[in-house]
């Protein structure tokens, strides 16, 4: 590129991103497998259709006027390894189950999982040290299933673009078991809709195809862009910008108003109900101070998005033995500062995001049954983040339904 082309004299396509500065994009050691595995990904079935994701941007058109509740919620980061109809149907009823408990059936509950594709992180760090008795060595960072294996080793570590196609198929199993569930149950309940962090451009842009006249994503029904790559002129949202699916953008207290401005108007700019989900993750202590400015800039521009609370992201600490935690009352804290300054400005507060596991881990410390900081050793199973259990996932929830219903 030579630079004089911009986002808004040249013609969209799925591999604009391209030309934009993209962060977080793994480093493929093995470049020439790639077109190999790029070309089959191009090949493969859509995962989800345009009618399920125009039904998806109802619900969150819904949400947006006040008229539904969303629940966005899962594992940080899914497992290859956890992907059996066991898991699968555990992990659908925990999240119906939080839709049902934060709209208590009164009304329609929006639900969606970081689930069939959230297979890819990004990393504060793209090493880290290892330290075996007296050795040290630096190795890659765990960047999610879909770039390398968590076990701590050198070759473990090593990118692999095969891993790319593993994950399109174990989002596919996943998908169908998400299929099945949903005719099990038709007519009495709300579908599961899937969602991942659309952060390996490669891969999205293989699975964007022209569906009924307009780009879609067809391998999730919502992608969000991540905090850490929510630049308004960056590759994933200039990736984003060009979809039909609705789109989720992860807020944090750094995000100025008018940076939020500029990324809802590349995202929006027809001001469509149903197209934005705003995530914000301010954290407890600053939710109150930095939220009233932001829903008024984007209120004012005349997008209606819909506002949801991750409490976990803001939150995060290191525990003993420099595990990574959260506390169950920061939570609460955050999501009291959420629903209480949107509700003095009359924006409804559409819901929570929540990193959870159907395990019962003790990865958060508080919560009923939780444990204390001392007791977080005791299961801490995570790859990434710190994850409720269902008991504390249950309760947190339970607590926000009290609070929006004061
Ligand atoms: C996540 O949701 O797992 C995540 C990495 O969030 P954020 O981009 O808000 O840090
Ligand atoms: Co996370």
């Amino acid at each position: 590129m030579t630079g004089v082309i911009t986002h808004e004299t040249a013609q969209w396509q799925p591999d604009s991103w391209r030309s934009a500065p993209t962060g977080m994009q793994p480093v493929w050691p093995d470049e020439h497998e790639l077109p190999a595995i790029i070309d089959e990904l191009h090949a493969a079935p859509d995962l989800v259709t345009a009618g399920e994701i125009d039904a998806l941007a109802r619900g969150i058109a819904q949400a947006a006027a006040g008229d539904a509740l969303v629940i966005h919620a899962g594992e940080c980061a899914e497992r290859f390894s956890a992907v059996s109809a066991a898991d699968v149907a555990a992990r659908v009823a925990q999240l119906r189950e939080l839709g049902d408990e934060l709209t208590g059936k009164r009304s329609p509950a929006v639900v969606i999982g970081r689930i069939a594709g959230q297979y890819a992180k990004p990393r504060s760090t793209t090493t880290r040290l290892l330290v075996r008795g007296f050795s040290v060595t630096e190795i890659a960072s765990y960047r999610g299933d879909i770039v390398n294996d968590v076990a701590p080793d050198r070759l473990s570590r090593t990118p692999d673009p095969r891993r790319l196609l593993r994950a399109y198929h174990h989002a596919a199993a996943t998908m169908s078991l998400l299929r099945a569930d949903a005719v099990d149950r038709a007519g009495s309940r709300t579908s599961v809709f899937t969602s991942h962090e659309a952060l390996l451009l490669q891969y999205e842009e293989a699975l964007t195809r022209e569906r009924g006249g307009s780009w879609l994503n067809t391998g999730t029904h919502l992608p969000w862009v991540g905090y850490r790559t929510a630049d308004p002129a960056g590759g994933h949202v200039r990736y984003l910008s060009g979809i039909g699916n609705p789109v989720a953008v992860k807020v944090s207290a750094g995000t100025s108003p008018s940076t939020l401005a500029e990324v809802c108007a590349r995202l929006d700019p027809d001001r469509r109900p149903g197209r934005l989900l705003l995530i914000g993750r301010f954290g407890a202590d600053r939710v109150a101070e930095v939220l009233p400015a932001l829903a008024d800039v984007v209120r004012n521009a005349g997008h209606v998005p819909a506002w949801v609370c991750d409490p976990m992201h803001g939150n995060t600490f290191a525990g003993p033995q420099g595990r990574k935690t959260r506390r169950v009352a920061d939570l609460l804290r955050e999501i009291t500062g959420f629903v209480g300054a949107l509700t003095k400005m009359g924006v409804p507060a559409a819901g929570l995001h929540l990193e959870v596991t159907t395990e019962p881990v003790t990865e958060c410390v508080g919560g009923p049954g939780g444990p204390d900081a001392a007791g977080l050793a005791r299961r801490y199973t995570t790859t990434c983040d710190p994850r409720l259990n269902p008991r504390q996932a249950k309760f947190v929830v339970a607590e926000t339904r009290r609070l929006l219903l004061r």
